[in-house]
């Protein structure tokens, strides 16, 4: 006999029964597709706190115990003996890489990370100085129109191929749109460069300047850098049904494209109660100023009147600390002295993660600090701007929207998301 839940209408006693569904691992779903049809009623779910949109096999996140793992993988694991790009093959394959095949995947994506010369023109549409973030959403939906053969793949082959090519080629992007709001010249990828090092050398470098030599031992990209942002980008690469992550699979059942389903993805990232926290945590740290300071921010946090919140604190699904934020901490630590990190900027926020995990307002509330409290002082750190903080997740984030658009169109029980509404209105 399947598993079920009865639920009864108080006002008519009249009971209703739904399937229960098994997860491999965390919560079982009731299945109440049949909900609408059996009852004349809809269910309502604010912020959907209880809903689950899909089934997956991509990641997993036990929020209570601080747990992620993709395709299976602890995130520690990943982050600690994996390179990004091994991590990207593995969301996209269902298993990590052989060497062999780590070599093809990293020559495929080097060749890829080229823009169409038209499309570089698309960037002067824009105006100096306009948000990287903006420029990233519009440049990203207007791959579609290159690449127009990609909007229904049929063989895996193909699939691969329409993912590789925007992995591939969003650091080059998010490069020309960080280059274009400073109205400076874009830097062509370099062959030569791995993917993490291609992206800081496109953010940094002069046109014509040779890298490689270190003329004022400064601009020179060293592999202690290259590392963190290998991390942070490995951080970053999916978590489940977020916010940004729905919209993607929103947009893909539709029927349309997959660079516009991205393009789409992007524009969800860049509020601040997601992925453009990055940057207001350390526009927030910036402002707070000093560690004397911090406690009339914490106070201000705490107070209902008053809408400031806490950037980089609270997560919809970790109720214990956030385990990439866990790595991150880790890994600022080991930076400190290797990397000119911002000794007040750090100190601000050490004075915060202190209060904030002792205080009964944040204890109640399950309030730990999450990746984004963390990665700003890295960030900074590898000099990179802040208007870059949210691209670099976005850089990070790609192939995680990418593989949750393949199992959803590989998935032939989807239907189009069309949620319904509980009306109030004349
Ligand atoms: N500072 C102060 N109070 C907070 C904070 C915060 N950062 N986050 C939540 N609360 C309080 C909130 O006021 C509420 O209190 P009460 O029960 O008294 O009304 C309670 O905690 C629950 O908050 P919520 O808004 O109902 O929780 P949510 O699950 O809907 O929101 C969140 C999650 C991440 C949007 C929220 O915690 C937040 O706005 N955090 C700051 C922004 C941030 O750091 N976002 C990055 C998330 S991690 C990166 C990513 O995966 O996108």
């Amino acid at each position: 006999m399947k598993p079920t839940v009865t639920m009864r209408d108080n006002r008519t006693g009249k009971e209703y029964e739904f399937e229960i569904k098994e997860a491999t691992r965390g919560p079982s779903v009731v299945d109440i597709s049949s909900f609408y049809a059996q009852t004349g009623m809809f269910t309502f779910d604010n912020g959907y706190t209880s809903t689950a949109s899909c089934q997956s096999k991509i990641t997993f996140i036990d929020g209570a115990k601080g747990e992620l793992r993709y395709r299976g993988h602890t995130i520690e694991d990943l982050a600690n003996n994996h390179s990004y790009l091994e991590t990207c093959y593995l969301l996209l394959n269902e298993k990590l890489p052989t060497k062999e095949e780590s070599y093809a995947f990293d020559l495929e994506l080097r060749h890829r990370s080229f823009l169409h010369n038209e499309l570089t023109h698309l960037f002067d549409a824009f105006p100096t100085g306009a948000h990287p973030m903006a420029t990233l959403s519009a440049a990203s939906a207007s791959l579609s129109t290159f690449f127009y053969n990609h909007l229904n793949p049929q063989t895996d082959s193909e699939y691969q191929e329409m993912a590789r090519r925007i992995v591939a080629k969003m650091p080059t992007i998010a490069a020309f749109a960080y280059r274009h709001s400073i109205g400076a010249a874009f830097i062509q990828p370099d062959i030569n460069r791995s993917f993490t090092e291609n992206f800081l050398y496109m953010l940094r470098a002069y046109p014509h300047e040779r890298m490689h030599i270190d003329v004022e031992g400064e601009r020179t990209i060293r592999p202690i850098e290259v590392e963190a942002l290998d991390t942070i980008f490995t951080l970053h690469a999916d978590h489940e049904q977020n916010a940004s992550t729905s919209t993607v699979r929103g947009v893909a059942s539709t029927g349309a494209h997959p660079y516009v389903a991205i393009s789409a993805g992007i524009s969800a990232l860049w509020g601040r109660a997601h992925g453009g926290a990055n940057e207001s945590v350390i526009k927030q740290l910036e402002m707070i100023g000093s560690v004397e300071r911090v406690d009339e921010f914490i106070a201000r946090a705490k107070d209902p009147n008053d809408a400031f919140r806490l950037m980089g604190f609270g997560h919809r699904v970790y109720k214990n600390f956030d385990p990439r934020a866990k790595i991150l901490k880790g890994l600022q630590d080991k930076l400190k002295d290797e990397l000119n990190l911002d000794s007040n900027l750090m100190q601000i926020a050490n004075k915060i993660e202190q209060i904030a995990l002792s205080d009964e307002y944040f204890i109640k509330r399950k309030l730990y600090p999450n990746i984004d409290f963390y990665s700003g002082v890295i960030l900074t750190a590898l000099q990179i701007p802040k208007s870059m903080f949210t691209p670099v997740f976005v850089i990070g984030r790609t192939v995680g929207w990418i593989s949750q658009w393949i199992e959803f169109k590989k998935d032939t029980n989807t239907k189009i998301a069309r949620p319904r509404q509980l009306y109030l209105g004349e």
